[in-house]
């Protein structure tokens, strides 16, 4: 029975949202729980967060913990860009398809431009071609302000710190800033094994979305900037968007328990495994394929309909990824095991005989 019973639990594959806290982080939390303490970021746990950060990004940065990915992508990008500016994304950008209009709200009215390339991964030629169709000096146009990449991509796709500093110095050079959507910086970093100062401020990078939430965190995240004059006035920013916690220790504990001693890219790397392992088994099922290169911890694959509604039936949860007929996310997070890869796997190939 009991045998029964755990086949019949489900596979939840739908998001690393859905993944609980990590224990290290409830235990940070619970460290961080004694007695009073400074409120509004004046404690010493966010202090030690930036001491932290500074070392682990071998640089001196400012940080701003919030508690979503979409504030911090919105405050970045109201940091970036004036309400007339233009900020250039991908189409597949969170930015521009999941955050409800936040970055144009917080910035007052800016303008995301999409720019295409492969598996969500910004085109440098395409970015070339969209600089040069807009002219900075036509009152008419929105003013190009920001390029704003995401590590890893909505697609499951990481670049390379080539990449990052080819798009970086081509914004750089027609006088844009350059923000970094990290929700899944930690899955990047455990691909590509680069330090995370070469992913960031190294290949250009001026600010960026720390995100922590995805990968056994409770709700933390941050910006961090890179570049000292793109603080001015964040802290207010903040505060008017109602991200300025009273009790940041909170937040911030968990921060630090999530870049002190390397727990980001354990989980991350646990997760991409799991992903890595998902896809190589995917790849061998008769009438399933690989959407896009798996290089973080999400499998986009393309199946007929009839056996995704069947793995859904066997207890698998898991999206169709929207504007595509047959296309379906599958995200593993630092708690997927290998027993439930493999009972996805055996179920797929069962489904597919
Ligand atoms: C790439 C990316 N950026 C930002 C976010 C925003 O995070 P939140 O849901 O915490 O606002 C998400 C969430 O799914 C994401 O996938």
């Amino acid at each position: 029975l009991r045998q029964l019973a755990s086949e019949l639990e489900s596979i939840d594959l739908r998001s690393d949202n859905e993944a609980p806290v990590a224990p290290e982080i409830l235990a940070a939390i619970e460290r961080a729980n004694r007695g009073a303490a400074d409120s509004y970021g004046e404690d010493a746990i966010t202090a030690r967060l930036r001491a932290v950060l500074c070392e682990r990004f071998e640089t001196q940065l400012e940080v701003f913990p919030v508690f979503t990915g979409t504030a911090a992508n919105a405050l970045a990008i109201a940091q970036l860009a004036p309400a007339f500016g233009a900020v250039f994304c991908h189409p597949q950008a969170h930015l521009a398809t999941d955050e409800c209009g936040a970055p144009e709200f917080y910035s007052g009215g800016a303008k995301l431009i999409p720019v295409p390339g492969e598996h969500a991964r910004i085109d440098a030629e395409a970015f070339a071609a969209a600089l040069s169709a807009c002219d900075a000096d036509d009152v008419h146009q929105s003013l190009p302000a920001a390029l704003s990449l995401s590590q890893s991509t909505e697609l499951g796709s990481v670049y390379s710190p080539r990449a990052i500093a080819e798009l970086c110095a081509s914004a750089h050079g027609a006088g844009l800033s350059v923000h970094m959507d990290g929700a899944r910086l930690a899955n990047a970093l455990a691909h590509t094994g680069c330090s995370p100062a070469e992913l960031t401020w190294r290949a250009g990078v001026d600010i960026l979305s720390l995100g922590a939430t995805k990968n056994g965190a409770l709700a933390a995240e941050a910006v961090v900037v890179f570049e000292r004059a793109l603080t001015d006035g964040l802290a207010r920013r903040r505060k008017r968007a109602g991200q300025l916690a009273s009790k940041m220790r909170f937040v911030s504990a968990q921060l630090e328990a999530y870049v002190r001693d390397d727990l980001w890219l354990r989980l991350a790397g646990q997760a991409n495994r799991a992903a890595a392992a998902l896809a190589a088994g995917l790849r061998g099922v008769p009438g399933i394929e690989l959407a896009h290169p798996v290089e973080a911890n999400e499998v986009f694959v393309r199946m007929p309909s009839s056996l995704a509604d069947g793995l859904a039936k066997d207890g698998v949860r898991f999206h169709r990824w929207p504007g595509e007929h047959a296309l379906y996310r599958l995200v593993a997070s630092y708690c997927t095991s290998d027993a439930e890869i493999e009972r996805v796997l055996a179920c797929a190939m069962r489904l597919a005989a």
